[in-house]
């Protein structure tokens, strides 16, 4: 059976030509960047120009970008960084953001390091911004705003203009967890008014296990690890050169096909929103995700109306069907809590009913969708 992958916000398959480039940087540059021997300065050099050309794609400068392991350790070190080396005393965030986000800010609430507030958050999936002005105002000591730019669920995307320049009014960092754009937006980091994001390279086609953060000059950010004095002391660790190599790799090819991806995308979400709702009237779509302008254009979270008993075997049905998509957050799955993100955007009654999320690449086609559709449309009759 042909296997439909709609679960790209959870992770994409790495493009081919990533995985080339990854083996030729294996073999021939397995030196340790940090030796300064020829093997060491080659290795070197192969970060240095990753570096340099995500800098320049992002419109950052190269000592702004950090390299870690991926999305969750950037927000780590941001966060609890921010705590140990800047002073800052009370975080604001959303209890819609990651739990990358979540739990450090909660663990950290919880030994007394922080004061922890969560703005209240309207039902399309975006931060309250007068909850967030109020907040803001109350707060004299030194704060700091984490806010992610797109949700992994409901593909609500914020103003990062409007809630940064919110933020710097009222002297805040502003952090955002930008692992669901990056790679599918093409932001100008720079000139936006951000002192930190995270990205991470497989959630655009590159390896697993990679990613980086960036850290505005002169924050005066430290890292978490110790015992090495890689990436400006931000992040210990022999630098996984063949990870860094790929990520690069796999942002340049995204990059160089972003509009006509953004297109067929756009296109295809369209095609799966009205698809969806002709098959099955009565299908809602979750946060602001029906609307392009105010959602990504690489998923749809739609909530189908199917009774409690169908609910509970779907994800199971289109598994053996050979459909491939996440309830909630793929982050989340194997876990029987639910999605933290549909239960502060939903009433009791709403949340009754089964929510998937379909996640697109631009490989995805329209007789994908179509096959979706059928299955989902069967199972409604069975
Ligand atoms: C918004 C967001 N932040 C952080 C992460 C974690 O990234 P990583 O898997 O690279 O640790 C994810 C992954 O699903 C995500 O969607």
């Amino acid at each position: 059976m042909e296997l439909i992958y709609l679960d790209n916000a959870a992770t994409t398959s790495i493009f081919p030509e990533v995985v080339l480039v990854m083996q030729e940087t294996l073999k021939e540059n397995y030196g340790n960047p940090s030796s300064v021997h020829a093997v060491g300065r080659t290795a070197k050099a192969k970060v240095e120009s990753a570096r340099k050309y995500i800098a320049q794609q992002l419109g950052a400068q190269p000592q702004e970008i950090i390299f870690t392991s991926g999305g969750t350790e950037g927000d780590n070190t941001i966060l609890q960084g921010a705590v140990q080396y800047l002073g800052v005393k009370h975080i604001i965030s959303s209890p819609i953001e990651h739990h990358a986000v979540l739990h450090p800010l909660t663990h950290m609430a919880a030994q007394g390091l922080i004061t922890l507030h969560m703005v209240k958050v309207l039902p399309n999936g975006f931060p309250d911004m007068h909850d967030l002005d109020r907040l803001l105002t109350s707060i004299p000591d030194k704060k700091l705003v984490s806010l992610m730019h797109i949700n992994n669920e409901v593909g609500s995307m914020i103003d990062l203009n409007a809630v940064g320049d919110l933020c710097h009014q009222h002297n805040a960092l502003f952090h955002s967890d930008a692992v669901q754009s990056i790679g599918h937006y093409q932001l100008q980091l720079g000139e936006l008014p951000l002192d930190f994001a995270v990205a991470s390279a497989h959630k655009f086609h590159g390896p697993k296990g990679v990613g980086f953060m960036y850290v505005r000059k002169k924050t005066g950010l430290g890292g978490l690890l110790l015992g090495g004095a890689q990436e400006r002391g931000m992040r210990a660790g022999t630098e996984a050169v063949h990870n860094i190599v790929g990520m690069e790799e796999a942002l340049r090819m995204s990059y160089q096909t972003l509009d006509e991806d953004t297109a067929k995308l756009k296109e295809l979400k369209s095609y799966c929103l009205s698809a969806l709702q002709e098959a099955l009237p009565g299908t809602v779509f979750n946060g602001a995700c029906y609307d392009m302008n105010l959602s990504t254009h690489t998923l749809v979270n739609a909530r189908l109306p199917f009774d409690e008993k169908k609910a509970q075997l779907l994800t199971f049905h289109l598994d053996l069907q050979g459909i491939c998509c996440s309830k909630g957050s793929a982050c989340q799955s194997g876990s029987e809590s639910g999605s933290h993100v549909l239960q502060t955007l939903l009433s009791p009654n709403e949340n009754k009913f089964p929510s998937l999320r379909f996640s697109f690449a631009a490989t995805n086609t329209k007789d994908e969708i179509d096959k979706l559709v059928s299955v989902l449309a069967a199972y409604a009759k069975s």
